[in-house]
Parts: C-alpha cells; sequence; structure tokens
C-alpha cells in the first residue's frame, strides 16, 4: 500500500462529552483500505463510545467522520449499511429464537430494505431477493464454517459461534468496512482462535475491519494498525510490535503512570 491511498474511514478531532465526563476527546484516526484496524485501551476509556460516533449511533459534540470520501457526521445508524459500513456490537443482538440462517438473513433484509425504500413498492422483487439473501447468508455461513449451526436456534449455539453469526450478519450487508465491538470477549483460546481466522479471511477477501479489542494476542495476530485509547485520547497509534512497547501503552495496561 502506499501512503496516497485515501483512507476509507477518518475521523477528525472527534470529541464527545457525556455531563462532566469527556468520554472521546479530540480523537483521530484514519482507517486505510484493505486493513485490520484495532483500537484498543482499557475498560472506559472510549473505544465504544467512539464506534458508536462512527456509526451515527451518538452524534459527537464536535469533529468530523468520513468514510469513503463522504461527510457521514450525524448519518443515522440505518443509512449505513447501504453505504458500505456495517458493525457488530459488544453484547451479541441475535434473536435467540430465530435461527442462525435467519439472523444472517436480517442483515441482508436491512441492506434490501434500504434499497426496497428507495427504489419504490415492486414486490416480486423483494421475494426474489430474500431467496437470494437466503443464498447469500448460506454462502456466508460456509465461509465462516458455522453450516452445521444454520437451523438452529441462534441461542443454541455455543457462544464463540454466536460471535461469528454477528460477523455473518455484519457481511451480509455486504460492506466494505466492517466495525466489531470486542469480538473475543467471552470467547476460549479455541474460539478466539477461530474468531482469528474467520478476520484474516475476511480481510482476504478484501474488506476492511476495525476492531475493538482487548485480547492483546489478537490484536497482534490480526492488526496491520494499532490506535490505543485512554481517558477518550488517542495516546498510541501505529504498527502493533510498536504500539506494544510503547511506554504509554504499558502504563495504560498496567494502570500505572511512567
Ligand atoms: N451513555 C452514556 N452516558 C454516560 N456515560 C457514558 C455513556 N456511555 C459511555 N459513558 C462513559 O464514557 C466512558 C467511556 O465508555 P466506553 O466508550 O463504553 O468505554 P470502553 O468501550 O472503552 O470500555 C466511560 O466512563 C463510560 O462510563
Ligand atoms: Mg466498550
Amino acid at each position: 500500500m502506499t501512503t496516497s491511498d485515501a483512507p476509507l474511514l477518518a475521523v477528525h478531532a472527534l470529541t464527545r462529552r457525556f455531563g462532566g465526563l469527556t468520554a472521546v476527546d479530540q480523537v483521530s484516526l484514519a482507517v486505510a483500505p484493505g486493513t485490520v484496524h484495532a483500537i484498543i485501551g482499557p475498560n472506559g476509556a472510549g473505544k465504544t463510545t467512539l464506534l458508536d460516533l462512527m456509526t451515527g449511533f451518538t452524534k459527537p459534540d464536535s469533529g468530523r467522520v468520513e468514510f469513503a470520501g463522504k461527510d457521514i457526521t450525524g448519518t443515522r445508524p440505518h443509512r449505513l449499511p447501504a453505504m458500505g459500513l456495517a458493525r457488530t456490537f459488544q453484547s451479541a443482538r441475535l434473536v435467540h429464537t430465530l435461527t442462525v440462517r435467519e439472523n444472517v438473513m436480517l442483515g441482508a433484509y436491512r441492506f434490501t430494505r434500504a434499497r426496497f425504500l428507495s427504489d419504490g413498492l415492486r414486490l416480486p422483487r423483494t421475494r426474489r431477493e430474500e431467496r437470494a439473501s437466503a443464498g447469500r447468508a448460506d454462502e456466508l455461513l460456509a465461509f465462516l464454517e458455522l453450516e452445521q449451526f444454520a437451523d438452529t436456534p441462534a441461542a443454541d449455539v455455543p457462544a464463540g459461534a454466536q460471535r461469528l453469526v454477528e460477523v455473518a450478519r455484519g457481511l451480509a450487508t455486504g460492506p466494505d468496512l466492517l466495525l466489531l465491538d470486542e469480538p473475543a470477549a467471552g470467547l476460549d483460546d479455541t474460539e478466539t482462535a477461530d474468531l482469528a481466522a474467520a478476520l484474516h479471511a475476511v480481510r482476504a477477501g478484501g474488506i476492511s475491519l476495525v476492531v475493538i479489542e482487548h485480547n492483546m494476542e489478537l490484536v497482534m495476530t490480526v492488526s496491520d494498525r494499532v490506535t490505543v485509547l485512554d481517558a477518550g485520547k488517542v495516546i498510541a497509534d501505529g504498527a502493533p510490535h510498536e504500539v506494544q512497547a510503547n511506554p504509554d501503552v504499558i502504563a495504560a495496561y498496567l494502570g500505572v503512570k511512567p
């Protein structure tokens, strides 16, 4: 990649306050196309708030978000999948009574519906699209090695597989960029390794990823670049090995100041 590549996602001096607390404080970062960009930091550092700001779930007090060269600051979250931006949540938001396949289809449905509304009422096409989205869901489930769970209610699937189903649902929207909030939360070592393999495969498929993560080993394994937040501010930004050796980062993780 060359330095002239325009970022896929860029945030400029984003700030978000909750009462007297500045949860995200003048944060700027750029996600290069075709990369995995990790955002790490201690609990309460502002990671989820930053992701909420990037995806329209929270409005900034100041600053700007650009995606694929467009200003998307304040764009409503439901509009973003159709623009190529999708996310997952820190606590899994699967519909437990629906099967895994149906959950993944919901991702595609949101995308279809956005187009459907803009295209006007075309019902036969909608039915065709529904069949297509079932096929697409099965492809994604195969891609993430989840086929065996396709007809299982989401509630009955192991925790690790549930996180991967969320990834599949995000992918079903056809994103250029997928943002994942702590995808490895609650996973054992084997499940985390499966997740890492899945993230590598997604990236190899040309989809960029922003991964908020606590698990340092996973961050080191999957990311091209790492931004470290502490108390709402960026304290380091660079290649994983650079960031890992940074004294401010070590101090933030150990909870002591140098
Ligand atoms: N809706 C909210 N109202 C008030 N405070 C919030 C809200 N969301 C987050 N915060 C606070 O903002 C800070 C950053 O939270 P968060 O972004 O969830 O951090 P992280 O994801 O890094 O653990 C925390 O102190 C948290 O308590
Ligand atoms: Mg969080």
